[in-house]
């Protein structure tokens, strides 16, 4: 497998490789920028998102999930670099937890760096993503609360500040309080015992930023910003950019994506995204270098396709039932299997089918351990997602192990609209439009039905090992290449690196 993959990068001449993940995240990356991290890169990067990601890892049976860490971090001890690119959403808070963790299995730090330019993610971010999350009535984003919404809109608005205000506490302190202006302004107008309730949280030191009075401390806030966090980012930080520019054409660069291209906030299902672009445009911006400099993406796909948090989801299995059920208060992996863990995935009821899905596929969040939507692999939206993946592309797939025990398939070929008549730029849609490809708009999808392929599954255990293949397996890959007009290239047949297969 190892030299298989090898000669793929060798064939492609990569020397810059971008992972990023097809659909709406979760699709599996992590191991691949692990895989390739290990054989592959000289130095890993991520360039865009925040601690909204949540990239599990498995190394030698163990597992180890990092949100704010590139997936080389464990390599670092080899000489790999690690970098978190100037395109992201830096939360020094988070970082400092997995930095210690990572240190304890082994990371060393000592080729590590943070750019300069990275924007900074700080209390008050979270504390509006929370407030503005709990209050919203309809259209809920269901964000995971990281502060990401706040944090890019600042850098946006140019009142945001940077990791490199962390060396200059005058400049830190004013950038602060000009920042927490509108802020306060806006929380003055909701209810202070749930802003009081949301600053307690631990992630925001239990309160240690509350202020009765004005809201936020801001001596707290910089104490432990500039004097405890900033001295301890003191060494990474640095110009990484410079440092990219330099290692290109020299140097294995392995971009590591967040998120995914339909979650993407330029082209993915606005609102319902999040704050960043996640294509492969916007991630070698965001690690210094431009999407021309890209020999390479895997743009990962999950044998079957999930969803976490609101928007559209046409293919869910279960439909609205299953948005409500996953979405219910005080719904977690547990309870689910504790009052629905028998159902079957050969069930006649997709929202059962649904659930056992969910259960085998181990779809709950990384970052809120929250239920994924789960439902079958979509071509149409495949279609329009490889759309934006630049130059040379492969579409690995992922976990299509968990499709095992399957005895039929489907694959969404196009959807159907079935709403009131909408128009999108010169186009007028009515009921019955079909769409090949999935068109980028909330308002149409949350209308569109799936029109289905069906096929026979394998129903039967994939030896992950000697990659003998059934031939429903190769077949249900054929389709789905032949669909999306992609090449997969490389399969994952299960957690383990070893479980990989080449073409
Ligand atoms: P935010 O990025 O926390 O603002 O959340 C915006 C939307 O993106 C929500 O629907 C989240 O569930 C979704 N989202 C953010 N990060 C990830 C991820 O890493 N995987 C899957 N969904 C994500």
């Amino acid at each position: 497998m190892r030299n298989r993959l090898l000669k793929l990068l060798e064939r492609h001449n990569a020397k810059v490789l971008a992972i990023i993940c097809s659909t709406f995240g979760d699709s599996g990356k992590g191991k691949f920028a692990d895989l390739v991290a290990e054989e592959w890169a000289d130095i890993i990067i991520r360039g865009t998102g925040g601690a909204n990601a949540g990239h599990t890892i498995w190394v030698n049976g163990q597992k180890h999930v990092v949100h704010m860490l590139p997936s080389g971090i464990l390599h670092d001890k080899d000489g790999k670099v690690n970098i978190i690119g100037s395109g992201t959403a830096f939360d020094p808070y988070v970082f400092s937890k997995e930095q210690n963790t990572i240190r304890r299995s082994g990371g060393t730090f000592s080729n590590f760096y943070i750019s300069h330019r990275a924007h900074l993610l700080l209390p008050q971010h979270k504390v509006m993503d929370r407030v503005r999350e709990s209050n919203a009535t309809e259209g809920k984003i269901g964000t995971t609360g990281q502060g990401i919404g706040p944090c890019y809109t600042d850098h946006y608005a140019r009142i945001g500040l940077t990791a490199n205000d962390l060396f200059n506490k005058d400049v830190f302190v004013w950038k602060l309080k000009r920042n927490l202006e509108d802020k306060i302004k806006l929380l003055r107008l909701v209810d202070p015992e749930l802003v009081k309730y949301v600053m307690q949280h631990e992630d925001l030191e239990s309160g240690e930023y509350y202020s009765a009075r004005d809201i936020f401390n801001v001596d707290a806030i910089v104490n432990r910003y500039v004097m405890q966090h900033g001295l301890a980012l003191n060494e990474y930080i640095t110009d990484t950019d410079e440092l990219v520019r330099k290692a290109r054409g020299k140097q294995n660069i392995l971009l590591e994506g967040a998120q995914g291209n339909l979650l993407s906030v330029d082209y993915g299902t606005y609102p319902y995204v999040t704050s960043t672009d996640c294509t492969v445009g916007n991630l070698a911006k965001g690690a210094g270098l431009r999407e021309g400099d890209v020999d390479l993406t895997f743009a990962i796909a999950k044998a079957y396709m999930t969803r976490v948090g609101g928007g559209p989801f046409p293919t869910e299995l279960g439909g609205e039932r299953a948005a409500q059920w996953r979405s219910a208060p005080g719904m977690n992996r547990l309870r689910e299997i504790a009052e629905l863990g028998d159902v079957s995935i050969n069930s006649d009821d997709e929202f059962e089918q649904g659930v056992a899905l969910r259960i085998e596929g181990e779809e709950y969040g990384a970052t809120t351990g929250r239920l994924r939507g789960v439902g079958w692999f979509c071509a149409a939206t495949q279609r329009y997602s490889n759309r934006l993946n630049g130059r040379v592309f492969l579409m690995p797939i992922t976990k299509l192990d968990v499709l095992s025990k399957f005895k039929r398939l489907k694959v969404c070929r196009a959807l159907r609209y079935n709403g009131p008549d909408y128009r999108v730029g010169n186009l007028r849609i009515r009921k019955g439009h079909e769409f090949s490809e999935l068109l980028p708009d909330s308002e149409v999808l949350r209308y569109c039905e799936p029109i289905y392929d069906e096929m026979p599954g394998w129903n039967c255990e994939i030896d992950k090992t000697d990659n003998k293949l059934p031939l429903e397996t190769i077949n249900y890959i054929r389709h789905i290449e032949q669909q999306t007009g992609a090449s997969t290239g490389i399969l994952s047949l299960g957690k383990d690196r070893n479980e990989t297969y080449v073409m």
